[in-house]
């Protein structure tokens, strides 16, 4: 028997295995400031999940990821997964994946460098490592792995 703590929902996407903690940067990511939300949201944090340890859980009806959303949350939250719900049931199941190049959606935490000045260059990193994360800026070299805080 599944065992609900929120309400279930119909359809939408329940993103599941989030790192412990990430919930409101997910949230963030996906837009959702609680002024126009139009659809019911789920937040679930620091619950346990079957290896034993802990996860944040978010569910949204009636939206599902485009593919820059996607690449976000595999950047904080590497394990997580993306469960497609249609009529109350799993459709579709995948983790997330961080991409090969990382283009548009984070920025360089050098303030010097060329991304951050005034003509705009769109940022660009190189994915040196998935796990742990390691991303090097194609344009000043610096390294990065906690990129929560500099998400576009
Ligand atoms: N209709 C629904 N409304 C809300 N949440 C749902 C719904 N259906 C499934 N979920 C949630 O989606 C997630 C994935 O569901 P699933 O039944 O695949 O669980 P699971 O077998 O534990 O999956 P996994 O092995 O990925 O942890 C779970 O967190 C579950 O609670
Ligand atoms: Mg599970
Ligand atoms: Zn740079």
């Amino acid at each position: 028997m599944k065992e609900f703590k929120v309400t279930p929902i119909r359809n939408g996407t329940v993103i599941d295995h989030i790192d412990v903690g990430m919930a409101l940067k997910v949230l963030r990511i996906i837009g959702l400031k609680g002024e126009n939300v139009q659809s019911t949201v789920s937040m679930l944090m620091h619950v346990p999940s079957k290896k034993g340890e802990w996860k944040d859980i978010v569910k949204i009806e009636d939206r599902e990821l485009d593919p820059k959303e996607l690449d976000k949350v595999a950047l904080i939250s590497p394990n997580a997964t993306i469960n497609i719900i249609r009529d109350y049931n799993v459709a579709e199941k995948f983790i997330v994946e961080v991409p090969e190049i990382v283009r548009g959606i984070v920025r360089c935490q050098n303030p010097g460098c060329v991304t951050n000045l005034m003509e705009p260059v769109e940022p660009e990193f190189v994915v040196e490592s998935k796990k742990p994360l390691l991303l090097r800026c194609i344009y000043c070299e610096r390294l990065m792995s906690d990129v929560s805080d500099y998400l576009i």
